[in-house]
This record gives C-alpha cells, structure tokens and sequence, in this order.
C-alpha cells in the first residue's frame, strides 16, 4: 500500500529492514517482475554499478523502445520517466523519485512555449528532450545532444526552425551548422555554472589534458574543447583518444564511467564558478538513491502517468527522431 506521506513526498519514504543485502535484493525483484533497471550517467555509482543498462539520454530511449521487460525503472530524472512511457505505454514506468526534475525542463511551461510558436508560423518545432511530454507535445522532431547535429542537418538549409528550450545547444548547432533556429530561452543551471577562468587554470596546470564539454555549457567554454558531445561521445573519446587527462565539463557522474574504462587515465571533474566545491554535480539526478530504487522496486512506485491525450502527439515527434537516428 502507498502510504500518503510518501504521496506527499514523492517517494517511498521507509527504511530498509536491517539485515537486508539491499543489492541482492534488487537483482532478486528486478528478476522476479522481468523489470529493467535503466540508469543515465548522472546517477551515483552504485546506481549504474546495479543497472542493467546504463546510457545519454538518446540510447536510453532506444532502449526503452525495445526492451521486452514488463517494468522498466528509470532511474534519472522524470523527463525520461516520460519519455520512457510514451514509448511504452502498455508497460509499467517507474521513477524512484518524482522530485527528480530538470532545470531545462522547468525552464521551459508548455503554454508559454505555445505562445512562443504560434508567434513563429511556418517554423518546424525541434525541441531537446529535456523537456515536459506536454512541450513534446507540440513539437515536430525530438532530438538529444547525442543527435541534434544529425536531425537538423536532414532538414532542408532553408527549413526555418524554432529550437528549444536550451540556448547554449541551439546556439552550438547554429554555429556549426550556419543556421538561424530562433531559440528559446531555457538552460541548465548545472552546464551553466562551469567557469572558463577556473577550467584554464586546470589546462595550465594540466597541458596535455583535452578539454571535454558537454554542447549545454555556455559558448566561451565549448569554444576551448577538444571535443564537445553528449556524455555518451564524450565518454567514447576518452576511451579512444590517445591521451592520458581530460578536463571534463559536465555533471561529474559521468567520471564513474570514464575512470572504469580507462583506470589508467586520469579524469578531472571541470569546477564550478560559485564555491569552492571541485565538481560539478546535478542536484536532480542526485536524488536516486539505492534505498529508493530497492522500494520503488518493492512497491512499484512511485509511477510514471502521461496523458493518452498528450502521448500520442508527444510519441510522433519522439519516434521521428529515432528513425533519423538509425
Ligand atoms: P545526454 O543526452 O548527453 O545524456 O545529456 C542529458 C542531460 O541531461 C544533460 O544535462
Ligand atoms: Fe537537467 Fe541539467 Fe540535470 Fe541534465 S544536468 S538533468 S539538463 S538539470
């Protein structure tokens, strides 16, 4: 039973029975309800050290389109919970905990971004997808960092294109790709704070490092990357590029993976501008903890619900961008 605390709460607030393996638990009821535990690379290490499968934003959708499990269990944020739904809506969606937002998301209500395309006819709405089902909703393609480049490119070079809800990835794709998308104005609090001062003191003390940025940090900083990509590029050029450090602009989960790949490699995290803190961290993706996944799994819940209404236009823009992306 759903206690109305937890309602309130957003998640299964209870405390683990002292004695219990909670890892082992999890495997035993992930096995027991044919559930797939999915986890982006945000999360805390012991979260994608216990999923099945671990992945950006785009390869989290794919897999969602394809699993056969009949609970899948997002832990990230809600905007994939969604997504994750939309794709599958006959199968149960859960997210450990629905707190689990996203600045860019917020930064981004679906009447004001109505509002925003009305105001531009004729324009094709891609829409990140960070962003509520409702904003998919009225959006023609969906795309992720990990494809952004591609799905625009496909466009005809006279297309006019409203981009939102993230300026600093619209701003990246115009200036690669010499387009003029009218951009809305959202972003992430956590790719904003990254400091370019403090990430040339790293390259100074640090020369051979390369400089890895994610496309949602600001234009100075994506400017003196060596490579700028979605977590999954950024981690696949740290495992192939020949050199040993890397500086690495995004949220600092990311590093887990990176540091398993290549032990022998060595990862900074780039700092922050407003403490003295070394890394940078999502605060949202934070709050997936074990002994929330361990009663999200007991309870199955908290669960993801998305308007019938609103899935079917939202399913149309998302399955777009996963046919350009085979
Ligand atoms: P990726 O698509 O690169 O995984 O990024 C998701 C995200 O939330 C970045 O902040
Ligand atoms: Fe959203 Fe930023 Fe967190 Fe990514 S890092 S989930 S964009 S708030």
């Amino acid at each position: 039973m759903v206690d109305n605390k937890w309602k309130a709460a957003g998640y299964a607030d209870e405390a683990v029975p002292e004695g219990v393996d909670m890892k082992a638990e999890i495997r035993r009821m992930a096995k027991e309800k044919n559930a797939i535990i999915m986890a982006h690379y945000y999360t805390q290490p012991e979260i994608q050290d216990i999923a099945d499968f671990v992945g950006d934003s785009l390869a989290l959708a794919q897999q969602a389109a394809r699993t056969d499990a009949d609970i899948i269990v997002m832990c990230g944020v809600h905007f994939m919970g969604e997504t994750n739904k939309i794709l599958c809506p006959e199968k149960k969606v859960l997210v450990p905990d629905l707190n689990a937002s996203c600045s860019l998301a917020e930064s981004c209500p679906a009447d004001e971004f109505g509002e925003f395309v009305k105001a531009h006819p004729g324009h094709t709405v891609i829409s990140y997808v960070n962003t509520t089902a409702a904003v998919k909703a009225l959006t023609d393609i969906v795309v992720t960092s990990g494809n952004a480049m591609k799905v625009v490119n496909s466009l005809p070079k006279d297309e006019k294109i409203v981009f939102g809800p993230d300026r600093n990835l619209g701003n990246y794709i115009n200036s690669v790709t010499g387009r003029q998308m009218v951009l809305w104005n959202g972003a992430c609090h956590v790719h904003e704070k990254f400091s370019l001062e403090r990430i040339l003191e790293l390259k100074a003390a640090h020369p051979d490092a390369k400089i890895l940025v994610h496309p949602e940090c600001k234009g100075p900083i994506v400017k003196v990357a060596d490579k700028v990509g979605s977590t999954a590029a950024l981690l696949k050029f740290s495992q192939e590029d020949s050199a040993t450090e890397f500086i690495v602009a995004t949220e600092s989960g990311i590093l887990h993976k990176m540091q398993q790949a290549c032990p022998e490699k060595t990862f900074i995290p780039a700092p922050p501008n407003d403490s003295t803190c070394a890394c940078n961290e999502c605060n949202f993706m934070k709050l997936i903890t074990m002994e929330k996944l361990y009663n999200c799994l007991k309870y199955e819940w908290p669960e993801i619900e998305v308007e019938q209404q609103v899935a079917e236009k939202a399913v149309k823009c998302i399955n777009r961008m996963l046919e350009l992306s085979k």
